[in-house]
């Protein structure tokens, strides 16, 4: 196979902007676009006007492509995930991979038993910016990693059949895993139905991760100023990550506190604070979306494992299903449970 012929399900809001990397690939050829909508159809087939549209992604499997993208709501991304892996088509299948983990576990059998290609749309993990940040991290500059406060707000987009937690907490969770190389020990979560009863729109998740990482993801529909912000704080420095920002995403500032010895007066105990340079490292930008639809057709016809292969989207909705257990039981803590059904180990201090 020398180009991968492909078919987009779902031409909502995202779906345009994965049809529209897909026509610039080089190495895929965009056949085909499903949508419920006829309108929506329509205007896909007014900018691509070589593609075939249809009402009815099933069309898809008298094509002979090589692969689906299913940019659908999540509820039915297994539904279809699964149609077309039955269909013996490679699959990128949008975030979240699924609604539960068991959903997750068979598209990731089917897609093994079939010798298929099966990948999440973690965007993020196709970020420069995000890969620069992990290579700060794990190159030591920030010496030990404290903590970590992620925020994803802005008002909106109100969703009625899925709430906030499922809608943006994958984007921070799969930067998290995907940094810190590790899934959390343990989740717990507390929100608010503020706007529709019942549909969390703000939730506060409060993470452990092995070594006592501690990391926290604020994420809201029901907030005046659009946030897009990770701070990681380390033992020697600190780095912040804006995603808002156009040119500066990576700030690192070398500021950091040292405390005292023990003393037993008040006036011995001093903190020293240093206050340094701030460092802004280029990061030559490319959009995230091209990577990922490149590195997508690029795992098929290399038969490579994908970056955001089907279990690191396990992984995610293994988060997002104990945070959810949390949010209903009143913010307990939830262990996440590895690939064995025991818990991550938690690494003392
Ligand atoms: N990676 C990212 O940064 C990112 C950003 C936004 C959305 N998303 C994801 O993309 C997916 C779509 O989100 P959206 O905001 O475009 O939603 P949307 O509601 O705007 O679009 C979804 C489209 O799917 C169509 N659809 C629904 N069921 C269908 C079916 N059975 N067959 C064909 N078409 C069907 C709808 O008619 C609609 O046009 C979601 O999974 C979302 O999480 C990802």
């Amino acid at each position: 196979m020398g180009r991968i012929s492909l078919g987009v399900i779902g031409c909502g809001y995202w779906g345009p902007n994965l049809i529209r990397n897909f026509v610039e690939l080089p190495a895929a050829d965009l056949v085909a676009a499903a949508d419920l909508s006829r309108e929506r159809l329509s205007r896909v087939k007014t900018r691509y006007p070589h593609v075939t549209a249809t009402e009815d992604y099933r069309d898809f499997f008298a094509m002979r492509l090589d692969a689906a993208v299913v940019a659908t709501p999540p509820a039915s991304h297994f539904r279809i995930a699964r149609e077309c892996l039955m269909h013996d088509l490679h699959v990128l299948v949008e975030k979240p991979l699924t609604l539960n983990s068991l959903n997750a576990e068979e598209l990731i059998e089917i897609a093994e038993a079939r010798g298929l290609t099966l990948m999440v749309g973690h965007t993020f993990e196709y970020n420069a910016a995000v890969e620069a940040l992990k290579t700060i991290i794990e190159n030591g500059e920030l010496g030990q990693i404290r903590y970590i406060d992620s925020m994803r707000l802005n008002l909106g987009l109100f969703q009625r059949d899925l709430n906030v937690l499922w809608d943006l907490a994958p984007h921070d969770l799969s930067i998290l895993l995907h940094i810190l190389g590790h899934a959390p020990v343990s989740v717990s979560a507390r929100g608010a139905d503020c706007i529709f009863d019942g549909v969390y729109d703000i939730a506060y998740l409060h993470l452990v991760f092995p070594e006592n990482i501690l990391a926290h993801v604020h994420v809201s529909w029901l907030d005046p100023c659009k946030v897009r912000r990770i701070t990681v704080v380390g033992s020697r420095k600190m780095a912040v990550y804006d995603d808002v920002e156009t040119l500066e995403k990576i700030k690192i500032y070398d500021k950091g506190v040292e405390a005292p010895p023990y003393t037993d007066t008040f006036g011995d105990f001093q903190c020293s604070y240093r206050y340094g340079d701030v460092v802004i490292p280029y990061v030559r930008f490319v959009e995230p979306l091209r990577l990922e639809c490149e590195h997508f057709v690029n795992s098929i016809l290399s038969h490579t494992e994908p970056r955001s292969c089907g279990r690191v989207g396990l992984n995610v909705v293994k988060v997002l299903e104990a945070a959810e257990r949390s949010l209903q039981n009143g913010g307990m803590q939830e262990m996440i449970l590895n690939e064995e059904g025991a818990a991550y180990e938690r690494v003392a201090a």
